[in-house]
């Protein structure tokens, strides 16, 4: 099953408000990159923008930081939802774009709490933008 078919009914039934695992330490960006991002955007797998390609990043880090998180966490083209790895948080994915980010010179910051709400809001809308297109969620 698609994983966005897995996401969507637990976005929308909890308002976004995706739990994190409460048993488990929450992953820096560091630790979310090594385990879930790096096996293609260490290489540039299907294309995917290398870690610390200043060239390849810098048109993505001119997006607002809560836009590309959300984009991500939605798929794009071959980024698979949630880099694949459905077990991260929305929080511990929004601090291993930080991470990424930085590493090509953006300045942010993992995400806070005003932050985390801009990125949920930049979620539905992009969900609302794909379905009113027409187009299949990834
Ligand atoms: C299976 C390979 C794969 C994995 C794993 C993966 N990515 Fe990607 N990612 C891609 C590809 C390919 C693109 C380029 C998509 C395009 O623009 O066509 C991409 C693009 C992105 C982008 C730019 C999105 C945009 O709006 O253009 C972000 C941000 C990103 N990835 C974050 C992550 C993070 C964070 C992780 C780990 C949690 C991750 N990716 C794991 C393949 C992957």
């Amino acid at each position: 099953m698609p994983l966005l078919a897995v996401l969507w009914p637990t976005l929308a039934a909890a308002g976004l408000a995706l739990a994190a695992d409460g048993a488990r330490a929450q992953m820096s960006g560091q630790q979310v990159y090594e385990t879930s991002c790096a096996s293609c955007h260490a290489t540039g797998v299907a294309d995917a923008p290398k870690f610390g390609d200043k060239a390849k990043w810098a048109k993505l880090i001119e997006e607002p930081q809560a836009q590309l998180t959300a984009h991500g966490w939605i798929g794009v083209r071959a980024m698979p939802p949630v880099g694949g790895n459905a077990n991260l948080s929305l929080e511990e994915f929004s601090r291993g774009v930080a991470y990424m980010a930085r590493a090509a010179g953006a300045r942010w910051a993992d995400p806070d709490a005003q932050m985390m709400a801009a990125i949920k809001d930049e979620i539905i809308k992009r969900i609302e933008e794909v379905r009113r297109a027409g187009a299949k969620l990834p």
